[in-house]
């Protein structure tokens, strides 16, 4: 069995990325900017972007912050969306989710310009993204693609096995792995909450892929042996023994599930730290007009 160091890979490509920032600083060119948007205090979306803005210096990227409290309007949100839209010196900019609920997310998303939309959320790039086209790519499915390259992992003629049909998660990774590409050419089956006896597809899989945002829902009988395990948990758990109060939970069972498998994901230091540095490769793809000329 071997662990799948996500935090491993993403500190080697965003050096990686530090270092395709810099050739282009010595040609002359702009240095990368990642804008955000916040709204509110809500811890996770916090800590996240307290992270992509650390991340943004690791690579070399400016970053910039704009933050409203809870009580923005929609308007005044797309008000800055289309100041970002139009603001040359940004090549990507993101509206950290989830928004308060008398804001229409949506229309938020499909305000941003897509080729700006370095979340790979606006429904230009999920389309592009469903027929196998050049686009930004959501981070975690984008993020998970990455190690399974990395790590030289097989999944052409593999049964992968999905849980959780999230718009962000669940259905661009079935997309990706579906295509005919490396990673991808395997053969997808989705499950979800009506699902009946998710344990007879997951005993099936030769990959794993947990979203479904249920701590430890994957337990050690619902694992083929070899299989290679994805955890794409992260529950944040109450836990008086950390300072913060709480840690961060997959939704896989790793202590009895990890013995099974070839490969697995922990958690954290797995998919987490890659969803970042897809945020990071996006941004540089959009600084460096590889997608979409603007
Ligand atoms: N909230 C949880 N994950 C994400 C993400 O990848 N992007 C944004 N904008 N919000 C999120």
């Amino acid at each position: 069995m071997q662990i799948i160091d996500g935090k491993q890979i993403s500190a080697q490509i965003k050096q990686e990325i530090a270092a395709e920032v810099e050739k282009i600083i010595a040609a002359g060119g702009k240095r990368p900017h990642l804008a955000g948007v916040l709204v509110g205090h809500d811890g996770g979306s916090e800590s996240y972007m307290s992270s992509k803005v650390k991340a943004c210096e690791q690579c070399g990227f400016k970053s910039s912050l704009i933050r409203f409290e809870e009580d923005v309007t929609e308007q005044q949100l797309l008000d800055t969306i289309d100041k970002l839209n139009h603001d040359s010196d940004v090549d990507g900019f993101i509206v950290q989710l989830p928004l308060p609920r008398h804001i229409n997310e949506q229309r938020v998303i499909e305000a941003i310009d897509y080729r700006k939309d370095v979340d790979g959320f606006h429904p230009i790039n999920v389309g592009r993204l469903s027929i196998g086209l050049p686009c930004f790519r959501s981070a975690t499915p984008s993020g998970i693609m990455m190690l399974l390259e990395r790590y030289g992992i097989e999944t052409r003629g593999k049964h992968c096995v999905v849980i959780g049909r999230s718009n962000i998660v669940g259905k661009p990774i079935a997309s990706l792995l579906m295509q005919k590409s490396t990673p991808g050419n395997c053969t997808v089956t989705v499950c979800h909450s009506a699902t009946p006896n998710i344990a007879d597809y997951t005993r099936q899989a030769d990959i794993l892929i947990a979203a479904l945002g249920k701590p430890g829902f994957v337990t050690a009988d619902m694992v083929k042996d070899g299989a290679v395990v994805i955890d794409v948990g992260t529950t944040r758990v109450q836990d008086d023994t950390r300072k913060s109060g709480w840690r961060l939970c997959g939704d896989v069972d790793f202590d009895h599930v990890a013995p099974r498998c070839s490969f697995i994901t922990p958690v954290p230091g797995g998919v987490g730290p890659m969803t970042i540095v897809s945020l990071m490769h996006n941004t540089l793809l959009a600084a460096t007009r590889q997608i979409y000329s603007l």
